[in-house]
């Protein structure tokens, strides 16, 4: 019996100090398991739905082809489910793979943070002539904690896009939400416009979306999900003094993604535009300053819109949550246009 006793009270803590670690310890271990068996069920549920939905998405098919029936008409308790089979589990959305035109620029640099902090993978594209600070902003964001997969592309090249497309798709598996936000000023009154820089800006900032999205949309089809944001702007819903080439574009952006939107909302994707007004990055910066301060001015808002605004309405859209949003224009401009 003593021997008993003695073995005992050499398990148990002593005195309030040592029953205190033993709880916080009891407590960590438990946390820890809690958030293990989370992780694991949240990962299987994604995988369980999207393997789901690409089964019924080609049994749908062959149902399709078999009644050879091109045009399906969409029942409403369909589209219901699908997307709530596909809610994201609370905690994590952990298989997501966005892709970033020009995502290391101001505004992509801001997208990039914001879907990185949602949990989403990052693959950023840039154009040869910004190798040198693409892999110094690699080494930034990788400071910041941020795993990003970076890849060179002329968005303005189709083929190039093809290849890119094939090659993420290959690394990742799949791409589920594209930004084409890659874009370029060459800002100059018409009648001063040279063809080089209406072709510049035509071809950089309206004929990349096309040349980007034409290659991810059979793969969010096939998977039955996808989320894609073009970055337009202000100016293509207003028109701006010395941007027909920009204005344009920018406003072809946004009947491309009206569109699609229409194609696509079937088959779980969105398609919508955030378009943005002056924000502060290196494109406004280059404004003569006399001219940036009358824009200024104009602005209800009083200021420039900071580059996480913008990149916050696109977290949004790039989330499960806004499932039903599709083929609009969100508007992120400090009341610089309410049209
Ligand atoms: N509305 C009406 N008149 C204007 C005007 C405006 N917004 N801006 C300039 N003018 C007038 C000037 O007062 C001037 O008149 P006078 O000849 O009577 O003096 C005349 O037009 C010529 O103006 P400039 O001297 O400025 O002409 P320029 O050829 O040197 O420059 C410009 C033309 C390059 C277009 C220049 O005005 C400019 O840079 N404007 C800003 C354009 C702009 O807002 N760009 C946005 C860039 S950021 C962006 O695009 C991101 C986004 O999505 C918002």
């Amino acid at each position: 019996m003593a021997s008993q006793d003695k073995s005992l009270s050499l398990a148990l803590p002593e005195g309030p100090e040592d029953w205190e670690k033993v709880q916080s310890r009891f407590f960590q271990n438990w946390h820890t398991s809690i958030d293990t068996a989370f992780d694991s069920i949240s990962q299987l549920f994604h995988f369980t739905s999207d393997t789901m939905n690409t089964l019924n998405r080609y049994q749908k098919d062959n149902l399709n082809l078999y009644f050879e029936s091109t045009t399906r008409p969409i029942e409403a308790n369909e589209t219901d489910n699908k997307e709530q089979d596909r809610v994201k589990p609370e905690k994590k959305n952990l298989t997501d793979v966005a892709i970033i035109t020009g995502g290391i620029g101001g505004i992509g640099t801001a997208i990039c943070q914001r879907l990185s902090r949602d949990n989403i993978k990052i693959v950023a594209t840039y154009i040869g002539a910004e190798k040198e600070h693409a892999m110094e902003w690699q080494q930034a964001r990788r400071k910041e904690g941020m795993e990003v997969d970076l890849f060179e592309c002329d968005v303005s090249d189709f083929n190039a896009c093809k290849k890119t497309a094939r090659a993420i798709e290959k690394l990742h598996g799949r791409v589920d939400v594209l930004v084409n936000c890659a874009g370029i000023t060459r800002d100059a009154m018409l009648k001063k416009l040279d063809e080089e820089n209406w072709h510049a800006v035509m071809d950089t900032n309206l004929d990349s979306v096309f040349n980007m999205t034409r290659p991810f949309i059979d793969g969010m089809i096939k998977r039955g999900y996808g989320r894609i944001i073009n970055i337009s702007s202000v100016n293509g819903q207003k028109g701006q003094f010395g941007q027909t080439n920009y204005s344009s574009a920018k406003a072809g952006m946004i009947g491309f993604t009206r569109a699609l939107a229409v194609e696509l909302a079937g088959f779980g994707i969105t398609v919508n535009c955030v378009c943005p007004g002056y924000v502060a990055t290196s494109l406004v910066d280059a404004i003569p300053d006399h001219i940036k301060q009358a824009i200024i001015s104009q602005i209800p808002a009083g200021r420039l819109a900071q580059p996480a605004e913008v990149a916050d309405a696109i977290g949004f859209l790039a989330s499960r949550e806004s499932a039903y949003i599709t083929g609009t224009e969100l508007a992120v401009n400090g009341g610089l246009w309410t049209g």
